[in-house]
């Protein structure tokens, strides 16, 4: 399914700097000339298994359905907002009610370091209809580690989020896009990046965010931005202002990814 995904992205979109591939087993050596590759998922059990459900993960609450607006993207054009290297206590929790306000789905791609005492921010994420994906331990550059310590790396966050929310997360983004082919296996996840990335943790400036995301953003788009930044923040009215004044309507990443169609290319 992930992969009949990937090549439909690929071909949406095959100018752009999306890469999705499935993270299913160690590449082989010799067996990648290089770029990225997509597997299919392992169908024995890997040693990386997804971590059981333990005791001490509680149910949430079911989000109430009008949490969240939830578009169809075979009808509508549908664009993923993203937002990594969270989550803070000030940003993400003014995030969030900026979110809330205005019904809008978004994907956090979050740093499993910074999980611990900032659990309530994740379950609020998923009651109010959030995504919340891996995006490492601590932001390294995995193509400097080991093959075990990128394992680690993904293994530890994928825990805390569901220590933290019961949801395993789906997908990975590895800091800076930098992913070698040569490394790893994980728990099924769908390796992920972006195709608009207005360099919000450059540029520290509201307009210049909203800028360079309303300049590049297309439908089937997957913007790359910071809740760690205050002027990030500060962008996000506008940028939904400017979305719902183009007809494109912000989805979860899962919802984008599973839409089966984009068809206002
Ligand atoms: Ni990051």
């Amino acid at each position: 399914m992930s992969i009949v995904r990937a090549k439909h992205r690929y071909r949406a979109h095959p100018s752009r700097l999306l890469v999705t591939a499935l993270i299913g087993v160690v590449v082989a050596s010799g067996a990648a000339a290089s770029g990225w590759i997509l597997f299919p998922k392992p169908t024995t059990a890997s040693t990386h298994a997804n971590p059981p459900d333990t005791a001490s993960t509680s149910p949430l609450p079911t989000p109430p359905p009008e949490a969240v607006a939830r578009p169809d993207c075979r009808v509508v054009p549908c664009v993923a907002l993203t937002f990594d290297d969270g989550p803070d206590r000030v940003t993400t929790s003014r995030l969030l009610d900026l979110l809330e306000a205005r019904r809008t789905p978004a994907t956090f791609f979050v740093l499993g370091h910074r999980i611990a005492g900032n659990e309530d921010l994740l379950s609020r994420m998923v009651h109010l209809g959030m995504e919340v994906e891996n995006h490492t331990w601590d932001h390294p550059k995995l193509t400097h580690l080991a093959p075990d310590a990128v394992v680690d790396q993904i293994r530890r966050t994928n825990e805390e989020i569901v220590r933290a929310t019961g949801r395993h997360p789906e997908h990975l983004r590895p800091p800076g896009g930098n992913w070698s082919p040569g490394v790893t296996p994980t728990d099924g996840l769908t390796l992920t990046t972006w195709d608009v990335d207005p360099r919000d943790w450059f540029h520290r400036n509201r307009a210049a965010v909203v800028q360079n995301t309303l300049s590049a953003v297309q439908p089937g788009s997957i913007v790359l931005l910071h809740d760690i930044h205050p002027s990030t923040i500060d962008a996000v009215p506008e940028i939904l202002d400017g979305l719902e004044a183009r007809g494109l309507a912000p989805v979860t990443l899962r919802e984008l990814s599973t839409s089966g169609t984009l068809p206002h290319e």
